[in-house]
C-alpha cells in the first residue's frame, strides 16, 4: 500500500489531494496571457475537430458522471451535440455511429473492460476516439487516436474522488479547446474561463475546510438507511456521484435524481425518514442558473412541508438557503459549468465520514475492485 502521508485512509488523502490534481491537470495546458488552451496530446487534427458533427461520451461509474458534466460543457462552449452512455450498454447495443463522429472514453484506470471494449466498438465502426485516462500508457490510451491525461496522481482508494474532479477539469479544457478551434469562443471569453480554472485549486482548498461540518453531518445521520440526492442540469451528475460514493463506501442506499423529476414519483417517499441532499448553488451571472435556483428553492419549500430534512450544497453568502435548509454546506462562487468540481467535495467527505462512523473498510469496500478488468 502506498504511503497515506499521515491521513487515516487513502480516500481522505485523495480527497485532500484534489487542489494539486487540478493544478497539475490544468496549469501546463493554458496560457492566460494569450487566451489559449493547448492540448498537444489530443493528436486529432484541427480540421478533423472542426468537422465533428456529434460526440459520444462513453464510460462507467464515476467516470460516466464526469462525462455527464462534460456533456453540458461541450454543448455550451463548443455547440456540438453530445450523447453520454454507459460503456457496458454501449458495447452491446450495436450503437449507431454517425459521419464525423468523435467518441470520448473516460476511465481513471484506463483498464476498465467495458470501456476498452466500447472504444474498440466505436473504432471498428469508424469513429475517431479520444481517451481521458489517469494512467500513462494504459490499454485505453494506447488504443485511442488521441489521449488527454488527467494528472490526479495514483488513486489507491476504490472510491474515485480526485480522478473525478480532474476528469471534469480536462473535459472543461477540451470544451474550450473545441470552442476555440471551431471559432465559437473569443479570446476574452477563453481568458475569462482560464482565469476561473486557475482559481479552482484555491477554491477547492476552501471547500475542504468544511470537513468537520461533513463529519458532524455523518455523526448525526449515520443511522439513516436511505438518502435522496438531487440536482438539476450539470448539478445532476454531482448528485449522482454523491449517491454513488455513499452507496459504495458506507453501504447506505442512496439514489441520485434530477430535482424536477421528484414530482413524477419519488416525492411520495419524501418525509422525515428520507433526508434529501440537494445541490442548489447559483451562478448569478447565468440566467439559466438563476432560474434553476429559484425552482430549487420552491422544491425545498415543498420538501420542508413534507417534513423532510434537507441538506443543501449552496453558494457562499446564500443566507436564504441557510434559513431554508436544515443543514447548508457552502462552496465558493464559480461559473455554472465549473461549480460541480467544488460541489462534489462535501459529498465525498460526507460519504467518507459515514463509512468511518460505521466502522467500515473505507478504502476497500466489500464486493468491489479498483479496476473492473473482467466483465
Ligand atoms: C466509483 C468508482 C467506480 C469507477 C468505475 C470506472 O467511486 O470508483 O464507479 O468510477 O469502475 O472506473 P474507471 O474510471 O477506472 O474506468
Amino acid at each position: 500500500m502506498a504511503d497515506k502521508r499521515g491521513f487515516p485512509h487513502h480516500m481522505l488523502k485523495e480527497i485532500f489531494e484534489q487542489p494539486q490534481g487540478l493544478r497539475d491537470t490544468v496549469a501546463p495546458r493554458v496560457s492566460l496571457e494569450k487566451g489559449l488552451v493547448q492540448l498537444d496530446d489530443v493528436r486529432i487534427t484541427v480540421e478533423e475537430l472542426c468537422s465533428v458533427e456529434r460526440i459520444s461520451i462513453v464510460a462507467s461509474g464515476t467516470s460516466r458522471h464526469a462525462g455527464m458534466a462534460g456533456q453540458f460543457m461541450i454543448q455550451d462552449l463548443a455547440n456540438v451535440p453530445v450523447e453520454v452512455d454507459y460503456a457496458s450498454e454501449f458495447e452491446y447495443r450495436n450503437p449507431l455511429i454517425c459521419r464525423n463522429e468523435l467518441t470520448i472514453v473516460i476511465t481513471q484506470s484506463g483498464e476498465t473492460a467495458d470501456t476498452t471494449a466500447a472504444q474498440r466498438e466505436a473504432k471498428a465502426k469508424g469513429s475517431r476516439t479520444i481517451a481521458i485516462s489517469n494512467v500513462m500508457d494504459s490499454t485505453i490510451a494506447r488504443e485511442a487516436d488521441g489521449v488527454l491525461y488527467t494528472h490526479a496522481g495514483p488513486e489507491i482508494s476504490i472510491a474515485s474522488t480526485k480522478a473525478f474532479t480532474a476528469q471534469m477539469a480536462v473535459l472543461f479544457l477540451f470544451a474550450i479547446y473545441l470552442g476555440q478551434v471551431r471559432g465559437k469562443l473569443a479570446k476574452e471569453q477563453v481568458q475569462r474561463y482560464i482565469r476561473e480554472l486557475l482559481e479552482l485549486p484555491a477554491k477547492t482548498e476552501t471547500v475542504l475546510e468544511c470537513a468537520s461540518a461533513c463529519k458532524a453531518l455523518a455523526d448525526r445521520y449515520h443511522q439513516v438507511e436511505d438518502f435522496l440526492f438531487l440536482g438539476r442540469a450539470i448539478h445532476y451528475p454531482v448528485a449522482m456521484d454523491g449517491a454513488l460514493k455513499l452507496k459504495e463506501v458506507s453501504y447506505v442506499h442512496a439514489e441520485g435524481y434530477p430535482t424536477g423529476e421528484t414530482k413524477h414519483g419519488p416525492n411520495a417517499m419524501i418525509d422525515e425518514n428520507l433526508p434529501v441532499v440537494i445541490v442548489a448553488t447559483c451562478d448569478r451571472n447565468d440566467a439559466g442558473s438563476v432560474l434553476r435556483y429559484e425552482k430549487n428553492v420552491a422544491n425545498i419549500k415543498g420538501f420542508k412541508r413534507q417534513s423532510a430534512r434537507v441538506i443543501a450544497i449552496a453558494s457562499e453568502g446564500d443566507e436564504g438557503m441557510r434559513e431554508l435548509a436544515d443543514h447548508t454546506i457552502f462552496v465558493p462562487r464559480a461559473p455554472e459549468l465549473l461549480s460541480p468540481i467544488l460541489e462534489i467535495v462535501p459529498l465525498q467527505l460526507f460519504a467518507y465520514y459515514m463509512a468511518v462512523r460505521k466502522g467500515l473498510d473505507v478504502d476497500r469496500p466489500r464486493n468491489l475492485v479498483k479496476s473492473v478488468t473482467l466483465e
